[in-house]
């Protein structure tokens, strides 16, 4: 299989999307809940994702899909792609002017392509494995800072009450710290940051395998390192994700001092 050719399917698909996108900020989004009521789906993420797996079955028919609104198939291969069609649906249904679209390509465990797309900004953060992460086709490396002290952070608060409490606890020590910390409401986006290298720094308490697949594969292309909140390999997202530049992850895990959320 030609990684070159999947990124290829993957960013053509994410340029249309971002383009629906695009134009669906300022349309009638017919909004409804799902697990509960501050987690929105509207009909961009449906169609979003529609466009992303109608192309990718059009050019790898024996793929499978593993998407967050759920049009989810097993596949013949050991590939499989991870596909975050609207991240920051929040944001999209406010008019706030950030999210994105994510991509990502694995065989077994291993990710082997990935692609995130700002439609609002048309910045593409690309990476293909052991080859290095791009952004618009410029090589990207994480930051130089050695330091928590003089970082700049960003993080996400969950919509459930209880997790956004315990993010809000943990993030004491980090404030007396940090240069600064944002909340901008797209993961995917906090996480390419920290490939490029605009973020030091970013922590989610729990999410999906969607809203981290291309983000991860970025960021380690790009010199940073991404695991769980105790320091292990991350194997599941629900019990947290901390992403960094390397160099202050030992520091950024004493000082959110959560450990595992499960
Ligand atoms: P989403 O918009 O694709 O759901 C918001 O802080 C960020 O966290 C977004 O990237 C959002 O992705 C992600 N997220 C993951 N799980 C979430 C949840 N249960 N509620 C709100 N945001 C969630
Ligand atoms: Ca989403």
């Amino acid at each position: 299989m030609e990684k070159e050719r999947a990124l290829e399917v993957a960013v053509r698909a994410a340029r249309e999307v971002g383009a629906i996108l695009r134009a669906g900020m300022r349309a009638e989004k017919h909004a409804s809940t799902k697990s509960h009521r501050h987690d929105p789906v509207t009909i961009y993420d449906r169609r979003a994702e529609q466009w992303i797996v109608s192309a990718i079955k059009d050019a790898f028919p024996e793929h499978g899909i593993l998407s967050e609104e759920g049009m989810n198939s097993e596949g013949s291969s050991p590939y499989r792609w991870i596909i975050d069609p609207l991240d920051g649906t929040n944001n999209f249904l406010c008019g706030y002017p950030q999210f994105s679209v994510s991509i990502a390509l694995s065989r077994g465990d291993e990710l082997q392509v990935a692609c995130i797309y700002d439609p609002l900004r048309d910045e593409l953060f690309s990476a293909i494995v052991g080859e290095g992460a791009y952004l618009d086709g410029v090589s990207l490396r994480v930051s130089p800072q050695k330091t928590l002290d003089g970082s700049l952070i960003g993080v996400g608060f969950s919509s459930r009450p209880e997790r956004a409490l315990r993010t809000h606890a943990a993030m004491r020590p980090l404030l007396s710290q940090a240069r600064g910390v944002r909340m901008a409401g797209s993961a995917c986006l906090d996480l390419a940051y920290v490939a490029a290298g605009r973020l030091d720094a970013a922590w989610y308490l729990s999410l999906s395998p969607w809203d981290v697949a291309a983000g991860i594969l970025l960021i380690r292309e790009a010199g940073g390192r991404v695991s769980d909140l105790c320091g292990a390999t991350l194997i599941d997202p629900e019990t947290g994700i901390l992403a960094t530049n390397g160099a202050i992850h030992a520091e950024m895990l004493g000082a959110i001092g959560i450990g595992r959320n499960k």
